[in-house]
């Protein structure tokens, strides 16, 4: 049985991780070492299938060594201070990744085995050791759009995306809820009030969220009751990073060579933890919009396609509707004004779940069965 260290099991990405390895039964299949960055020495989360044990420090590099595979969601910042010294003595380990950093790397790959599994497993027969989850909106594009791109259908694709709180992470998360919650409490009255005027509400509301001690420590300015236009630093070319992401991890994780244009703008919205997109794609040829549908959905098992009418597309996809689930609904699928190549489409995705935790889960199992 392959020995695997779990590091960064706490915050968001690695309790979903945890979660759904276990509900898979993963932890029978392997022998799990916990280790922590500050707690070392502490308990090790109560898990179905694992016996309690102490957790082992997170910088302990010889027992890191030890390790067949290292699995962690602990951030770029532990990346950055443990592998390059794990590797420069040696350890040829697998190393699985949920930050960004190693995702350029030249000898990384990016990893998303429903749309590239061959070239996961081609990599792994060439030696390759580091696999890294994708960017979360990239993921969940490419779970929606794969049959379009495994076809070669796509051109170039023009995208708005309307991103979770939980992107962000977990201190995020709270923010938006406090924001929420503030905005709630000074109208809460004022709401009972049968002959209220929801303009004075609208006004009260909008003068705690401009005020200096309205929460807003992590996001900088207001969220709840508005949004953010803008996500991650500048790019030399006016594009913001999590934009300029679409186009170069696509690209990877296809193994083309900038092969399909992506552009847009991306923007935080006050939802929870699932990423929705809105496309606007430019297909290579005209094809019926039943055989596109049809592409789309044999592509893989999560995919659905949501039927272009208000009934579906309200009950299937919105991000209330699909937290939690692995589901990947698309909808508003038509052929636009533009002419005859040009698609919309509406997808909807957990980020936390193929965003973020189950690439890395699939990626483990990939390699505890080589
Ligand atoms: N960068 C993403 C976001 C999160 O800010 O929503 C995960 O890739």
């Amino acid at each position: 049985m392959k020995s695997v260290g779990l590091i960064g099991w706490r915050g968001m990405v690695g309790s979903v991780l945890l979660k759904r390895m276990e509900e898979e039964n993963d932890f029978l299949k392997i022998h799990p070492i916990f280790f922590s960055t500050s707690q070392c020495g502490q308990n090790t989360p109560r898990i179905k299938h694992v016996l309690p044990n102490t957790l082992q420090d997170a910088y302990n590099i010889d027992l890191l060594k030890e390790m067949d595979i290292i699995i962690t969601c602990q951030g770029s910042l532990y990346t950055k201070s443990i592998y390059p010294i794990l590797r420069k003595c040696g350890w040829k380990g697998y190393w699985i990744d949920a930050a960004s950093l190693l995702r350029m790397e030249n000898d990384s790959i990016i990893i998303l085995d429903p749309v590239n599994y061959n070239f996961i497993q081609d990599s792994i027969s060439r030696g390759i050791k580091t696999f890294v989850g994708g960017n979360c909106t990239v993921s969940l594009m490419l779970m929606s759009l794969g049959g379009l791109f495994e076809k070669e259908l796509i051109e170039w694709i023009s995208v708005s995306t309307y991103q979770a709180a939980s992107g962000a992470g977990s201190r995020h998360v709270i923010e938006l809820l406090q924001q929420m919650g503030t905005l709630y409490n000074i109208v809460a009255q004022d709401l009972l009030n049968p002959s209220l005027s929801v303009l004075d509400v609208e006004h009260k509301v909008t003068q705690i969220s401009r005020r200096s001690d309205f929460p807003v420590k992590n996001f900088t300015i207001p969220l709840a009751g508005s949004l953010i236009p803008w996500i991650d630093v500048k790019m030399d070319n006016g594009q913001s990073r999590e934009e300029w992401k679409g186009q170069f991890e696509t690209n990877k994780i296809l193994g083309f060579k900038n092969k399909v244009l992506i552009d847009g703008i991306c923007v935080r919205i006050s939802s929870l933890r699932c990423h929705s997109q809105s496309f606007v794609i430019k297909l290579t040829k005209n094809i019926s919009l039943e055989n596109i549908k049809e592409i789309i959905e044999n592509h893989n098992d999560w995919v659905n396609i949501v039927p272009n009418n208000v009934e579906d597309t309200l009950l299937k996809l919105t991000p209330s509707a699909v937290t939690g689930s692995l589901d990947i609904p698309i909808g508003r699928l038509r052929k636009l004004n533009m002419g005859e190549k040009y698609l919309s489409a509406f997808t909807v995705g957990d980020q936390l779940l193929w965003g973020a935790a189950e690439p890395l889960r699939r990626m483990l199992n990939l390699l505890i069965n080589l």
